[in-house]
């Protein structure tokens, strides 16, 4: 029997639990060719809730547009993924998409993969001289398939926030400038590094100051998942109570993805006994922090000591002050100004995430792991 608890990809259909508000909410906006900023941490479930409203604004006759930036380490590559999801967005046939490509994009060559039912295509362009042209071109083409089939349209950026390594600032000046002109369009930018994000979408000195709704995603609504859960849980004759459910819910913080991890390891360690006790949901966290020690290890060897001493001061208390002279004393952790540069570094790693003001280990199961060890 297939476990029914699924994390690490995309989730839809029946595997996708609840935000019936923020599609409502998502959906009227792409109709009103709304432009949106969503801003969540890592795995909270960005992709898969932008993918189940892309499938429903698509059965209602919206032309949708996925662009996935996370590899893009530069602008030629960007150039090649942008123009990946045109020709994927773009509907019919394979001789229909080339022939649009080849309109819309007349600097780039289309090079067809045939699979067995389904074809996409990849791109050659010349490198040597400028590639400019050929941005231009790019940032134009889904406005015009919309104008051409007098619809509206929705391009999703996920991962937005890649576009900051670039060399120089040229897409994103030219995107804040080419889109505002483009009245049915929305364009959504997702992104999980939200110091990047906030830059991007904050700072007055940048293009895409103030150009957009914004959206934070926040956790999925804790009796969806208890709901969710018990369903998945009593479809394979699993009985779980209350008690329990709320202990899952609370030792993974209603975080969708840990979540998920642990309800997998229950679900595996209990099919036998049908019946989830306390000591199966211990028994589940020791599995999971012990399978993912040696990461935390190896993640632990790369910091210095003031980040050492920072996340074990992190990991042991709730939303601290981490300016207050008692948090400082009580972790050792010397003077204000010199754990600034700690905090910096571990945001960058991605280790800790900011919220309301005070600072978290990104990682439940990190930071039971550093609550454990030190
Ligand atoms: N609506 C949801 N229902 C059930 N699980 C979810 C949901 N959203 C996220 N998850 C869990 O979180 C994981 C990460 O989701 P994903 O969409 O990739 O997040 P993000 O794009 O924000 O990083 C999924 O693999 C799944 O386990
Ligand atoms: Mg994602």
């Amino acid at each position: 029997m297939k476990n029914p608890f699924i994390y690490g990809e995309t989730v839809s259909g029946d595997n996708f639990c609840d935000r019936a508000l923020e599609m409502e909410e998502l959906v009227t906006d792409i109709k009103n060719s709304q432009n949106v900023i969503i801003l969540s941490p890592r795995r909270y479930g960005k992709t898969s809730l932008i993918k189940q409203v892309l499938r429903k604004v698509e059965a209602q006759g919206i032309l949708t547009f996925y662009v996935d930036l996370y590899p893009a380490i530069n602008k030629g590559k960007f150039i090649e993924i942008y123009a990946g999801a045109i020709s994927a967005g773009i509907p019919g046939g394979v001789r229909k998409v080339v022939k649009r490509i080849k309109e819309y994009l007349p600097r780039i060559i289309p090079k067809v993969l045939m699979d067995d039912q389904s074809f996409h295509l990849e791109f050659e362009f010349d490198r040597t001289g400028s590639i400019s042209p050929n941005i231009d071109d790019l940032l134009c083409a889904v406005d015009k398939e919309a104008d051409r089939q007098n619809k509206s349209a929705v391009v999703v950026f996920d991962e937005f926030q890649e576009i900051a390594n670039f060399d120089d600032d040229e897409i994103e000046r030219k995107m804040r400038s080419v889109f505002q002109n483009h009245r049915n369009v929305s364009y959504i930018f997702m992104g999980s590094k939200t110091h990047l994000m906030r830059d991007i979408f904050n700072n007055p000195n940048r293009p895409f100051y103030k150009s957009g709704k914004h959206f934070p995603l926040g956790k999925i609504d804790h009796k969806e998942l208890s709901f969710f859960a018990k369903k998945k849980f009593s479809g394979q004759n699993i009985v779980i109570g209350n008690n329990e459910l709320n202990r899952v819910l609370d030792s993974t913080e209603c975080h969708p993805y840990y979540f998920q991890m642990l309800c997998n390891v229950l679900w595996e360690l209990c099919m036998d006994s049908r019946v989830i006790t306390k000591d199966d949901i211990r028994k589940a966290l020791d599995i999971l922090i012990s399978r993912e020690s040696s990461v935390y290890i190896a993640m632990w060897e790369e910091l210095t000591i003031k980040q050492k001493n920072l996340m074990v001061a992190l990991a042991k208390e709730e939303s601290p002050e981490v300016f207050s002279k008692k948090f400082l004393e009580t972790y050792g952790l010397g003077l204000s100004s010199s754990i600034q540069k700690a905090l910096k570094k571990l945001l960058k790693k991605e280790l800790i995430q900011q919220e309301n003001g005070s600072y978290r280990v990104y990682d439940l199961f990190f930071k039971k792991w550093i609550r454990r060890t030190w």
